[in-house]
């Protein structure tokens, strides 16, 4: 029965595939970082007040409710896109305004609604979030989140 697999030729798909997808692998990881680096990430905006904005978001765990490209909690609405909700794309002044009327009205109390506390940020801080989101909403996500709302 020359038809039957040997011990040999078992082995050998086994190296053989897992060679093959190994490979696979690879090349996608480097692609991936490639995409990253060249199409999705626009470095050159990549401001001192972006990496600012970023430790902002992460000291105070906006993590710990929201999802930002989807990652995160989903307590409360995805931020990746909230810059051009507040239609931040045609008036980056007014969507910088609107975040911060927002963080300073927080907790609303009103009753039945899902409550955000008050982080009490600085100006700068404020100011350094607003560009950090902002530079994030330009992020190429391939149209994540489905929709608007997040
Ligand atoms: C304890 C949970 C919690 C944390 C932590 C939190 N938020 Fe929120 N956030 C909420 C909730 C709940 C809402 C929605 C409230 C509503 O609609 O009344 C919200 C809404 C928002 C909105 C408005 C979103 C929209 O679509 O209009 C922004 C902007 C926002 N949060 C920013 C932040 C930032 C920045 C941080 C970190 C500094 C943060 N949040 C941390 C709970 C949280």
């Amino acid at each position: 029965m020359s038809e039957r697999l040997t011990k040999t030729g078992a082995r050998n798909v086994f190296y053989g595939g897992s060679a093959f997808f190994f490979a696979i692998f690879l090349g996608l990881t480097a692609h991936s970082h490639y995409y990253m680096r060249t199409v999705s990430t626009d470095e050159s905006t990549l401001t001192e007040a972006v990496a600012r904005g970023k430790h902002v978001w992460e000291k105070n765990a906006c993590i710990n409710c929201h999802s930002i490209l989807g990652e995160g909690a989903y307590f409360a609405p995805e931020l990746g896109n909230v810059w051009v909700r507040y239609g931040g794309r045609d008036d980056p002044d007014g969507a910088r305004e609107t975040l911060k009327a927002w963080m300073a009205a927080m907790p609303t109390g009103i009753e039945g609604r899902r409550q955000m506390p008050q982080f009490n940020l600085t100006d700068q801080e404020l100011d350094d979030l607003a560009d950090f989101l902002e530079w994030t909403s330009r992020i190429k996500t391939q149209k994540w989140p489905p929709n608007d709302a997040g």
